[in-house]
């Protein structure tokens, strides 16, 4: 199984910090953002990790964690995006990388209170297809934002919203996505969405439909501190008081 770590985009919601670094450099109580992904990974035992990065302030990838040995990981790769296309627009250059084997991608904003590792032995178990974490969203505010999930009476997902006018649901998709390497075909066929980006979502809809999609409930903390500068403190603050991937 292959870790893949997201940290590309302009970070314009948390401009004009990140006019200055990329957002997955920015603190987290006393590390660089990027740090706390690599770490969930690692506890979970992914040590075979590329980083998905672009933009100015690349380079600072490579000072920051090196070859990831101080982090754990034993082999630490790199990519580096042309432009910022999207999630899924990213994750397609990790294909050679992931080659016939799994994956769990991680947003590198996300930050998770509780460890992954359940999720990832779950996705392990699994004949094939796809598993996604939904958290609780307790202000319908923050639902508007993300990626939301229709939910059937029996609880299966049988549809993914992306930042809805409407909500169907108080859950969010967090971005930790499991998938198998089928899900490089499915990248290839996706069209730009309204905001020109090639979206996870439209990959999570297409495992919904063939009904291979799987999810589980966050268990703890969950925070996306890529969202507004009001989330970027509020995971600042969750982290510095309870410290996180425990
Ligand atoms: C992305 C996904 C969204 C998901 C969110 C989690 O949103 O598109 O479905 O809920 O990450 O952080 P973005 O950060 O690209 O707006």
């Amino acid at each position: 199984m292959k870790g893949v770590l997201l940290a590309g985009g302009t970070g314009s919601r948390l401009y004009p910090l990140t006019r200055i670094t990329n957002k997955h450099l920015l603190p987290i109580y006393d590390k660089p953002m990027i740090a706390y992904g690599v770490e969930a990974l690692v506890k979970s035992g992914i040590t075979d990790i590329m980083v998905v990065t672009g933009g100015t302030h690349a380079g600072e990838f490579l000072r920051l964690l090196s070859n990831g040995h101080e982090y754990g990981v034993d082999r630490l790769s790199y990519a580096y995006q042309d432009s910022a296309g999207g999630i899924a627009d990213a994750l397609a250059l990790a294909e050679r990388f992931v080659d016939d084997d799994r994956v769990i991608v991680l947003l590198a904003d996300n930050i998770f209170g509780y460890s992954i590792a359940p999720t990832i032995e779950r996705f392990k178990e699994q004949k094939q297809g796809a598993r996604i974490i939904l958290a609780k969203v307790e202000e319908e505010e923050h639902l508007h934002h993300l990626g939301v999930p229709e939910l059937s009476d029996d609880g299966k997902v049988t549809a993914i919203i992306e930042k809805p006018t409407e909500p169907p649901s108080t859950y969010c998709v967090t971005g930790a996505y499991c998938y198998d390497s089928s899900v490089f075909e499915i990248i290839k066929d996706l069209v730009p969405s309204a905001r020109n980006e090639l979206e996870i979502t439209d990959v999570n809809n297409y495992f919904i439909k063939k009904g291979l999609m799987e999810y589980d409930i966050a268990n703890g903390f969950w925070g996306d501190a890529g969202e507004s500068i009001d989330a970027y403190y509020t995971v600042n603050d969750y982290v510095r008081k309870f410290g996180v991937n425990k």
